[in-house]
């Protein structure tokens, strides 16, 4: 049976995803977006690519979301791009009526489908997901963690002047500037990265991991990343398709696991076919701990905002 993806905004994002599924044959993909023309226009390029490069998936663009029906995955990018200045979290409202209107569409139609997330900002992105769609927490996931540690991840191999696949990593919390890069559990090619960077270079380089998205804004001018962040979410479509199984962080619907409720917050789980198969808990320091929190109080403060517009 032929596996089935429907990416939501067929824009930088999800154009992306579109063609990194296709290159790697996990599955036909319907591209959806507002605008006429557009995701049939680039579903058609990416189709055509495919006698070059050698893939054989169906690739096709809608402006309605009939097409979608019985998808296994549902990716959602659409909404709106930061621009140089905009923090994730000022895309809040604008972006809540895009997810909402997404969410509503897709799960009428792959009713057992699994989403993923990727429209910022993404914690809150994804608590409106779930309360609209009310799937169960294992299959509604958030795209950010995976990206955030590839950003980590660079920028350590470029400090050290090492293979960058030495590197294992893993970011913690909010998809935003409070997110935890666990720097303690960083090693490359099994050595604590702690041996092998002083206080202060570690510390620059967990700021310009924050600062990941921002910096590449600033170059952009007119939005945000696509190029990696497509490539994290094929990495999550690709575990869940494949059931392999991957430890990821992503961010999951926590319900007590590191003392937090009812939120979105980015943690390691396992990625397989049924979606988060597992939450790992891990045990924290004090101020690891104290870290997390922060970065779940900023989550939180924007999922209120939604709440108080939902009524
Ligand atoms: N339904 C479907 N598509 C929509 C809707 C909607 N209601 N509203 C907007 N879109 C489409 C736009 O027409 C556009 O094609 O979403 C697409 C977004 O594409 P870009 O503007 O290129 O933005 P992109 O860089 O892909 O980022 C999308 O992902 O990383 C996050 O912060 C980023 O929230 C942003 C999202």
């Amino acid at each position: 049976m032929r596996k089935k993806v429907t990416v939501v905004g067929a824009g930088n994002v999800g154009a992306n995803c579109a063609l990194r599924i296709a290159g790697k044959e996990l599955a036909d993909v319907v591209l959806v977006d507002v605008v006429e023309g557009v995701p049939q226009g680039k579903g058609l390029d990416i189709l055509e690519s495919g006698p070059v490069e050698g893939y054989d998936v169906a690739i096709t663009g809608a402006n309605d979301y009939e097409p979608t029906a019985n998808s296994d995955i549902v990716i959602i990018t659409a909404g709106f791009p930061r621009k140089p200045g905009m923090s994730r979290d000022d895309l809040l409202l604008a972006n809540y009526e895009v997810v909402k209107t997404a969410t509503e569409q897709a799960v009428k139609y792959s009713p057992d489908s699994i989403l993923i997330l990727v429209t910022n900002p993404l914690d809150a992105m994804c608590w409106t997901a779930q309360q609209i769609s009310r799937f169960s927490k294992n299959r509604v996931i958030g795209m950010a963690g995976v990206l955030d540690t590839a950003r980590f991840r660079t920028f350590i191999s470029q400090e050290l002047d090492v293979s960058v696949e030495n590197i294992t990593a893993l970011v913690l919390g909010g998809h935003g500037d409070t997110m935890v890069p666990l720097v303690r559990l960083v090693t490359v090619g099994g050595i604590p990265l702690t041996e092998l960077l002083d206080q202060a270079a570690i510390d620059r380089l967990v700021q310009r991991t924050r600062d990941g998205g921002a910096e590449i804004v600033r170059y952009l001018k007119t939005g945000s990343a696509y190029y990696a962040p497509s490539a994290a979410t094929v990495e999550m479509v690709e575990s869940i398709l494949k059931d392999k199984k991957k430890v990821l962080p992503c961010a999951a619907l926590l319900e007590g696991e590191y003392g937090i409720s009812g939120l979105f917050v980015g943690v390691p789980v396992k990625l397989g076919a049924r979606g988060i198969e597992k939450i790992y808990e891990l045990k924290l320091t004090a101020d690891e701990k104290a870290m997390l929190d922060k970065s779940a109080a900023a989550v939180q403060e924007l999922v209120d905002v939604i709440k108080q517009k939902m009524g």
